[in-house]
């Protein structure tokens, strides 16, 4: 089969109604914390995309059972201190940096060194950010370079808490030292910058003794060690971050009209929404529902005939994070300059995506300025390719959302798009082309 998809044809308007798959966070946060419950949980649309089989996987070798049914996925947690810690453990993070990161935070105890490793994507990208802040609890490393996967973790028997700044607004540096200090005597303190707060929330829905302060920038986080987690059935909602891709192929499709039902809207994660308001775009939440913590409901989009450009405010990045690929796109085509800035940590994702962002936008003949953190985009209200203009994207270290974003590029402006290595969609949106073929019926 080829792994190659060719475009050559926009899109035509649509009005649907779609389903996106379960939230690639609350997926992998469930599978690490049913883990270590006491008993049996179950978990309804969760995301079986290779980022949480790996996750899946992961648990499976520290001797928790899974199954995976049709409908749901049931793992049976022997405890917090139920982990088997046999010797020359080794776990696999695959794509995913989430993993990767967060288990860390979990295996700050184990007796037996673990060794860590990824693909060739998450080997590229920087775990000192974790494994500082573990250290500090007693937990000793040995990284690539010292940075970098493979990496081996001693843990500890004798884990001190800590206080830390997190200072980079990564929800997984946050979360591992939440794990961290679950298994540690006294109280961790950590001043963390705004970022998603699902382990925060499903703490809290657990009872586990943790406190937060919120302050305009930044959260207070304290966390005493965890005697019990009790078992945790969870309907996981649909992912804003999946949703984003329909979100911006409905905003640049002028007459289209687009309802994904039931997705996570916790205000941590709606940047994307908050952002193309600004720029025009109508967006309204139906059916909003709170549900163990989280905020859900459905998303209505309507195509957008005049885009402005906007001088995104940095408070909307961490909300966003996952999404500027794609809302680079809303800006190619609004009118005015774009700018968006104090975006470093987009390099420092599956792929660098800054560069990547450029060089998307050049294929479409769209003028920018990049920096090491920030991009300005000329847009371009009337852009349209030519069919005979070809565009080959490939070499992008299988980043999925390099895929998805060229392939909505391809769909909203025209042109004859190449875009390779489709199997890279199997990290977080299995059925993504699969949505694409019922927009066009
Ligand atoms: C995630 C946090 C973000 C995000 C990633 C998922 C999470 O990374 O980009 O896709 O589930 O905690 P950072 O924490 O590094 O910003």
């Amino acid at each position: 089969m080829s792994k190659v998809v060719s475009i050559n044809k926009k899109i035509e308007n649509f009005k649907k109604i779609i389903v996106v798959p379960g939230d690639k966070s609350l997926s992998i946060r469930w599978v690490l914390f049913a883990s270590l419950a006491n008993g049996k949980s179950k978990a309804k649309n969760l995301l079986l995309s290779e980022d949480v089989l790996a996750a899946i996987e992961a648990v499976k070798k520290l001797g928790i059972k899974v199954i995976i049914k049709k409908k749901e996925c049931v793992i049976f947690g022997k405890g917090i201190d139920g982990y088997q810690y046999k010797k020359n453990i080794k776990i696999d993070a695959k794509n995913s940096g989430t993993l990767g990161r967060l288990i860390l935070g979990l295996l700050v105890n184990s007796p037996n060194p673990i060794s860590l490793v990824g693909d060739e994507s998450l080997s590229k990208r920087d775990f000192r950010r974790v494994s500082d802040p573990l250290s500090k609890f007693g937990a000793k490393f040995k990284l690539k370079n010292n940075n970098y996967l493979p990496l081996k973790i001693y843990g500890s028997s004798n884990l001190k808490p800590i206080r830390y700044n997190e200072n980079k607004g990564s929800a997984q540096c946050k979360s591992s030292i939440i794990f961290a200090a679950m298994r540690t005597n006294g109280i961790t303190k950590i001043k963390a910058k705004k970022s998603r707060n699902h382990t925060e929330l499903l703490c809290k829905y657990l009872r586990l003794p943790i406190s937060i302060k919120k302050n305009k920038y930044f959260d207070e986080i304290k966390i005493n060690k965890v005697k019990k987690i009790n078992t945790l059935n969870y309907d996981i909602p649909s992912d804003i971050s999946s949703s984003a891709f329909f979100i911006v192929l409905t905003a640049l499709s002028p007459n289209s009209e687009l309802t994904i039902k039931n997705v996570n809207i916790n205000p941590s994660r709606i940047g994307i929404v908050t952002i193309l308001k600004k720029m025009g775009v109508k967006i309204i939440f139906k059916n909003k529902k709170i549900y163990k913590g989280e905020k859900k409901a459905d998303i209505k989009i309507f195509g957008s005939k005049n885009l402005k450009s906007i001088n995104c405010p940095s408070q909307l990045n961490s909300g966003a994070i996952d999404e500027f690929l794609v809302i680079f796109l809303v800006a190619a085509k609004a009118k005015g300059i774009s700018y968006f800035k104090n975006l470093g940590e987009l390099n420092q994702k599956e792929s660098p995506r800054l560069k990547w962002a450029k060089k998307i936008l050049t294929c479409l003949g769209v003028k920018t300025f990049t920096t090491n953190n920030s991009i300005k985009i000329y847009g371009n209200p009337n852009l349209n390719l030519n069919y005979n203009k070809k565009v080959i994207i490939k070499n992008y270290l299988k980043d999925h959302r390099v895929f998805m974003t060229s392939i909505i590029a391809a769909l909203s402006f025209g042109g004859n798009w190449s875009v390779h290595d489709k199997d890279s969609i199997n990290t977080s949106f299995p059925n993504f082309l699969n949505i694409i073929d019922t927009l066009k019926k």
